[in-house]
């Protein structure tokens, strides 16, 4: 099809030699463009960039090189040709530096014209695809986030899908796996990347005062209300709000919140008008939110409105091939900031880094190497200078710590080896299930971990027992 030929620019101030240039490829499948001058193909470029431009360097009104040197400083995918008078073969050399495949010397001649320029193409087709692989498998970063390992990988591919639409994220993970990155990550994806990015704790802000920093309120709405405020909403008109620790919100104000996310209007406090905006949701928790829903802490029809997109961040411990690689990261920054020459670590602290738990996720593991470029000097990082509890591990003995501390458990824990008894698998499953909640006091999350299920797995099957009982 026309449409998916790919387009040539020909940049050339004489009016004729461009029209014989564009006859020379008048057989070949390409949409071709003339421009005169240097103006006109800086315009092009910003408008419509053509997978190949033939560029004389010679133009009226400026350089070639510099259009060269825009397409090169901005990567732009654009297999460049260029057109030089006869000797000027050194300044050809320049241009080749500059990223230009090739160099056609004047006067031009057809047929190495169209071969030069297939050539382009068809590496520019290339090195594209090359570069889309190597975006797809192993993004060792992205925005804010350092990671390769294949959890991340599906986190970043997560975002990419999400980003270019309206619908709202749902950020779960552990403290310190990165959700405030990854909101921010997923509005510079976004088209919404050059309005504003409003993030909002709520739960740092005292309930009484959490309304008005969401929606705003008039003057005289409250005993302090001396004037009119704006709020996060219409702050993050255009832009992406983001709703951190979204299960600590109020009840009466979640019920707000929902119907500002259904209808996109909401009403400052005090006022009577409703005002409207265009806001991309994004919200994270530590929590569980099913589990908040199942206490009753949490909006059930707000937890499904806003649970449209959900991302998990994994725990760091689930992340091996991370942890060196954040580890090297922190220390490359802090060693900067601070003027230290640390350069990396010794084979006992990479095992102790790999073997912890890391239960503070990557905030933690940024907080130790900080903590050791400040308080040491020298070229690599030993473990006398870990903070503790890391100095006192073992290497070979940490996978030992990772079990919860050793403890007298419940008779009923320990199954009679000596007689077995077959009873059905829905009994042992309770039971098993039962005994991990007792022996973790209650903490459900805890025992979801150790029963290597998910809490939720577990909060619906409590729901189920709950039933059969009644
Ligand atoms: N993958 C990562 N690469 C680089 N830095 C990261 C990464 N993940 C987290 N961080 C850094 O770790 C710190 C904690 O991240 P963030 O605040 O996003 O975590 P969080 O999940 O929101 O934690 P909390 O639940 O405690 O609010 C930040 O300083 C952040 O920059
Ligand atoms: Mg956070």
């Amino acid at each position: 099809m026309a449409s998916e030929d790919p387009s040539v620019l020909i940049v050339e101030d004489s009016l004729s030699l461009g029209a014989v240039y564009r006859g020379y490829l008048r057989e070949e499948p390409y949409q071709v463009e003339h421009v005169p001058d240097g103006a006109s193909a800086m315009a092009r470029l910003q408008r419509e960039p053509p997978q190949a431009m033939l560029l004389d360097l010679q133009l009226p009104d400026m350089d070639g090189m510099a259009i060269l040197r825009h397409v090169h400083e901005h990567r732009m995918p654009i297999a460049v040709v260029i057109i030089t008078g006869h000797g000027s073969v050194d300044k050809a050399v320049d241009a080749m530096r500059y990223g230009a495949f090739d160099f056609i010397e004047k006067p031009l001649n057809q047929k190495r014209m169209i071969i030069t320029l297939r050539n382009a193409l068809d590496r520019l087709q290339m090195s594209d695809l090359v570069d889309r692989i190597r975006d797809d498998f192993q993004r060792d970063h992205y925005h804010g986030f350092v990671g390769v390992s294949l959890p991340m990988q599906a986190v970043y591919r997560i975002i990419d899908s999400a980003a270019p639409s309206r619908a709202t994220v749902f950020i779960t993970g552990e403290s310190g796996t990165g959700k405030e990155v990854c909101a921010e990550a997923i509005h510079r994806q976004s088209d919404r990347r050059d309005a504003v990015f409003v993030p909002l704790n709520c739960a740092a802000i005292p309930r009484d005062l959490m309304e008005s920093e969401i929606f705003g309120h008039v003057r005289g709405a409250f005993t302090g209300a001396v004037r009119d405020r704006i709020g996060a909403a219409k702050l993050a008109d255009g832009g992406t709000l983001f709703l951190d620790e979204i299960a600590e919100m109020d009840l009466d104000l979640q019920s707000k919140l929902l119907r500002f996310v259904q209808t996109g209007t909401y009403q400052p406090v005090g006022s009577t008008t409703l005002e409207r905006v265009d806001v991309r949701f994004i919200c994270a928790t530590n929590r569980d939110p099913l589990a908040e829903v199942a206490a009753g802490r949490f909006r059930e029809d707000l937890f499904y409105r806003l649970h449209v997109i959900p991302i998990h961040l994994p725990a760091l411990r689930q992340r091996q091939d991370d942890i060196l690689e954040l580890a090297n990261h922190f220390l490359a920054r802090y060693a900067k900031e601070e003027g230290k020459e640390l350069i990396g670590f010794d084979s006992e602290v990479q095992s102790i880094f790999l073997a912890y738990e890391w239960p503070g996720n990557v905030r933690q593991l940024q907080n130790v190497i900080q903590n050791v470029v400040v308080l040491y000097d020298g070229e690599l990082v030993t473990r006398d200078m870990l903070p503790p509890p890391l100095n006192d591990l073992e290497p070979g003995a940490v996978s030992k710590s990772r079990r919860p501390a050793p403890r007298p458990r419940p008779a009923a824990v320990q199954s009679p080896s000596d007689e077995v008894a077959i009873r059905p698998l829905k009994d042992i499953e309770k039971e098993a299930i039962e005994q991990a909640i007792a022996y973790f006091d209650d903490n459900i999350p805890r025992a979801a971990a150790a029963l290597g299920v998910s809490p939720s797995t577990i909060y619906r099957k409590r729901q189920t027992w709950d039933a059969e009982r009644h």
